[in-house]
């Protein structure tokens, strides 16, 4: 096989690094010097040979900035159609990987990378390993701060602000841990958040609370949604549950069991107005929301993930801190501290250890997928509409009611499914998780992957609407459920 990493290609690219961010080599900050970097000597942390990671997050932030040269396997590895393609089938034999032998309605779970992005990743990790010294030692963080930047850019925020994470559940530990700390949680304090949260982000919660001594208040939301989740109703019982020991407030952009979406602006600025410091799990926001603007939603931390609806892969997620706030700032610590740790935020976050970067890598061109697609928020308006004629169809098939997030874009949402209210005595029946289990099951074994959730004892199908769904696979899935009741499951 040919070399992809020629010796001519690595004087190039340094020439290129030099250009990027350094003119004339500046003093070392009192950070380098604590670890270890001295003038003339290794310019970034530990003892790698990567010029300093804060300078080039700030140059980052500087139009004049000068992204570094992808290598060309990479660039390679993009296939630029010659025909827009559509949405729907043809996007999902050209761009996706999915085996057409299912009707997969379940994205919102762990999304499906998009070809370009899986093709860039592999062509990362093969350019890698043609010189892992020259390229973990010497290349890596510009590259990682490329991606951080493009991201950056496309959620809204600075750069400086936004650290890549390996998913949302990292970026959420992170994120929990730090605003206990910005808050001082102790003993007799509270951390509030929703029934409707996820669960290990409870865990998370209940994590801190017995480190501290401290209590979890949840806000009950789920008996009565989806009234409970429209605005001004949740704004006005979050402002209630909003107490004199409340310290630290955790909420979902968009709830992954349920499919809706909050208030999190109106929720984040009541935060603020309290004292109270705030953390939004938006693993659901980036690609299933219109427009997002994590400044405009104004929390302390915005958590995310890539691989969902953003279609990166596997491996990529990011947290974003409010700006211009040192106590959040210095509150927030990596999970895992390494050479940069104390070296400043980006410093901290940017090497995890020896580890498969290149999730973070494969980001712009992830991003230039999208772009070549039509943009994320073309296909956020596509998937909505895709998505409400969906749960009409599921409706009017299993003549039930879908329960849709009223005036949101999502691309998820809820279908009651078709089974009896009452039992043989006439006695309401209350269906258990078990149930929903046994349905999913069986879904499963006729090659439907749609998930079967369980809400105030009715089951329900949690459809998702993604870029290479069409609506026969939503008559699909109604014929199956209706088969499967016949059978049986009644
Ligand atoms: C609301 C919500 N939060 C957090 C997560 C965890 O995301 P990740 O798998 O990226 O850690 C999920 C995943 O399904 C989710 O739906």
């Amino acid at each position: 096989m040919r070399a992809l990493f020629s010796r001519s290609s690595l004087v190039a690219r340094r020439g290129a690094s030099r250009r990027m961010y350094s003119r004339e080599a500046p003093a070392a900050t009192s950070a380098e010097v604590a670890h270890g970097a001295s003038p003339g000597g290794y310019r970034s942390f530990g003892s790698f040979h990567s010029e300093n990671v804060e300078e080039m997050i700030e140059s980052a932030c500087q139009p004049s900035w000068a992204a570094p040269e992808v290598p060309p396997a990479v660039a390679a590895a993009f296939v630029r159609h010659e025909d827009p393609v559509s949405y729907g089938a043809p996007m999902r034999q050209a761009d996706f990987l999915l085996s057409s032998a299912w009707t997969f309605l379940n994205h919102g779970a762990f999304g499906s990378p998009c070809r370009a992005s899986y093709d860039a990743a592999a062509a990362w990790r093969l350019h890698a390993e043609l010189q892992p010294l020259a390229f973990i030692d010497r290349s890596l963080f510009a590259h990682i701060v490329e991606s951080q930047r493009q991201l950056a850019a496309v959620v809204g925020a600075s750069p400086r602000d936004l650290a890549l994470l390996p998913n949302a559940t990292s970026a959420l530990s992170v994120a929990i841990s730090a605003a206990c700390d910005a808050a001082d949680v102790r003993e007799g304090d509270e951390i509030l958040l929703l029934d409707v949260g996820y669960g290990s982000v409870s865990k998370m919660a209940a994590r801190e609370c017995k480190r501290r001594g401290a209590s979890m208040v949840t806000l009950p939301l789920l008996s009565d949604l989806p009234s409970s989740a429209e605005p001004e109703a949740l704004l006005g019982r979050f402002q209630e549950a909003v107490g004199t020991r409340t310290k630290v407030a955790i909420f979902d952009h968009v709830t992954s069991n349920t499919a809706m979406q909050l208030p999190v602006s109106e929720l984040a600025a009541t935060c603020r107005a309290r004292g109270v410091v705030s953390v939004v799990d938006g693993a659901h926001s980036l690609g299933c929301t219109r427009s997002l603007d994590v400044q405009a939603v104004g929390a302390d931390y915005f958590c995310g993930n890539l691989h969902k609806w953003l279609c990166n892969v596997r491996g990529s997620g990011f947290l974003v801190l409010r700006p211009n706030d040192s106590k959040l700032r210095s509150a927030t610590e990596p999970l895992v501290a390494s050479h940069g740790y104390g070296g400043g935020f980006t410093s901290d976050f940017i090497w995890q250890g020896a580890s498969d970067y290149s999730p973070w890598l494969a980001v712009p061109s992830c991003l230039e997928w999208w772009r070549s697609v039509g943009g994320i928020d073309r296909a956020v308006e596509r998937n909505h509409a895709l998505l409400v004629g969906a749960c009409e169809l599921l409706a009017a098939e299993w003549q039930t009611q879908p329960l849709l997030s009223a005036g949101s874009s999502l691309s998820m949402a809820l279908v009651e499914l078709p089974l009896p209210r009452r039992d043989a005595r006439g006695n309401s029946r209350v269906y258990a998780s078990r149930d929903g289990k046994e349905m999913q099951d069986a879904l499963f074994h006729r090659n439907i992957e749609c998930p079967v959730k369980t809400v105030n004892g009715r089951l329900y199908a949690r459809i998702s609407a993604a870029v290479y769904n069409e609506l026969d696979e939503y008559e699909r899935l109604a014929h199956a459920v209706q088969a499967i009741t016949l059978r049986g499951m009644q």
